[in-house]
């Protein structure tokens, strides 16, 4: 008789346990789903009015891909546009193609982020009397072939320096040019646009990986350093997106144009402060942490796979370019 009460107080026990975590992870997955909803389906219907933060955008790699598409969305909705990339011919188009599309100012800035801290002083006197509002960090490089083990990327010594000023150094100095006014008035949005392949160490992309890293970090701590003086600091990673840097990749469900890119990452400013842009990013960036986690990249199997695989598409693009010829 004792022994049966006992175990029927266990069993209750258990019960009330069982039902409380289970009411747990209802709630925290019912509240997932409510803020991806909220941050990449409804932030299309509740944007936040861009034109709050100032006049003027600054766009940093703004004549091809990405950061073209960025520029143009956000001359779309009534910025004025600086861009700065290195072909002033690729900078010029853009900027008259914005000006006739959109009715915007625009501005270009001739710069080549690879050569280092020189260059600052230049950009920091043509930004100097403009109300800058908005900074996208997008200027970004990885080298050729794209996997590659570290010591066989071309030219390493140079390369190396190339990459780092381009990917890390360009976000740190451009960032403190801008922010000194946005503190001024509380007031102010920056962009940073790391990637997917920064939110685990990627073997045979190790330091465009590393890089990437950095630039979600800088976000991330400045966001909380300066989110009280009223400037949001907004990290996007992306997964695929078709650009020159992809090879101009097919498009399809998982392969993001670069206009449908730049539109719906536009529309998670004021909804997220950390994001992977767009829904269908968010969602394979989910599945990506749950069937291909860290340990299981880093593994040795893992990487002779990946090395498989890039000598074959090198391959491929080493065909298709003969073909062109
Ligand atoms: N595409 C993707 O799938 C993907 C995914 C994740 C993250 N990202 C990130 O998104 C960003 C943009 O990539 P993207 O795919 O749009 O690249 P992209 O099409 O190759 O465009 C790069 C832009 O940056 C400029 N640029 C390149 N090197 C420069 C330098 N040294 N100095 C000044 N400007 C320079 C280029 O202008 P010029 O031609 O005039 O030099 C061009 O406007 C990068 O930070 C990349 O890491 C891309
Ligand atoms: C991102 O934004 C922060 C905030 O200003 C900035 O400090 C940082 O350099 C930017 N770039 C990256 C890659 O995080
Ligand atoms: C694409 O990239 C190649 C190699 O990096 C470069 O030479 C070429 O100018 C780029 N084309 C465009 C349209 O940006
Ligand atoms: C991608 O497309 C652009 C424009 O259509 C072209 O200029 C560029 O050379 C292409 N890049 C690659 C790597 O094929």
């Amino acid at each position: 008789m004792g022994t049966y009460s006992n175990t029927a107080v266990w069993v209750d026990g258990l019960v009330v346990i069982g039902g409380f975590t289970v009411l747990f992870y209802f709630l925290k997955f019912s509240w997932k789903c409510w803020w991806g909803l909220r941050v990449y389906v409804l932030s299309e219907y509740w944007k936040t009015d861009l034109r709050t933060y100032g006049q003027w955008a600054v766009v940093t790699g703004a004549t091809s891909g990405i950061g073209k598409a960025y520029a143009n969305e956000l001359a779309k909705r009534g910025l004025d546009i600086v861009l700065v990339s290195r072909s002033e011919e690729k900078l010029k188009a853009t900027a008259l193609d914005i000006e006739r599309q959109y009715g915007r100012q625009t501005c270009v800035i001739q710069a080549d982020f690879t050569e280092g801290h020189a260059i600052y002083p230049i950009i920091a006197e043509k930004l100097q009397n403009l109300d800058i509002g908005i900074l996208v960090n997008n200027v970004g490089m990885t080298y050729s072939p794209g996997l590659a083990y570290y010591m066989d990327i071309p030219n390493p010594g140079m390369r190396i320096t190339e990459i780092i000023n381009c990917n890390i150094l360009s976000v740190a100095q451009m960032t403190r040019l801008v922010l000194p006014h946005m503190v001024e008035r509380s007031k102010g949005l920056i962009i940073n646009i790391s990637s997917e392949a920064g939110s685990e160490p990627q073997p045979m992309l190790t330091l465009y990986s590393a890089t990437k890293i950095f630039v979600t970090y800088f976000s991330r701590g400045l966001n909380a350093e300066y989110s009280p003086k009223g400037v949001t600091v907004q990290c996007v990673a992306p997964f695929l997106v078709s650009t020159n840097m992809t090879n101009n990749r097919t498009i399809n469900a998982f392969v993001k144009s670069a206009q449908d890119f730049a539109y719906e990452a536009l529309n998670t400013v004021g909804h997220s402060t950390f994001t992977s842009g767009c829904l269908s990013h968010a969602l394979q960036h989910i599945a990506l942490c749950i069937f291909f986690p860290g340990w299981l990249r880093l593994s040795s199997s893992c990487v002779r796979k990946t090395e498989k695989f890039a000598r074959r598409a090198q391959q491929k693009i080493g065909r298709t370019g003969k073909k062109e010829n």
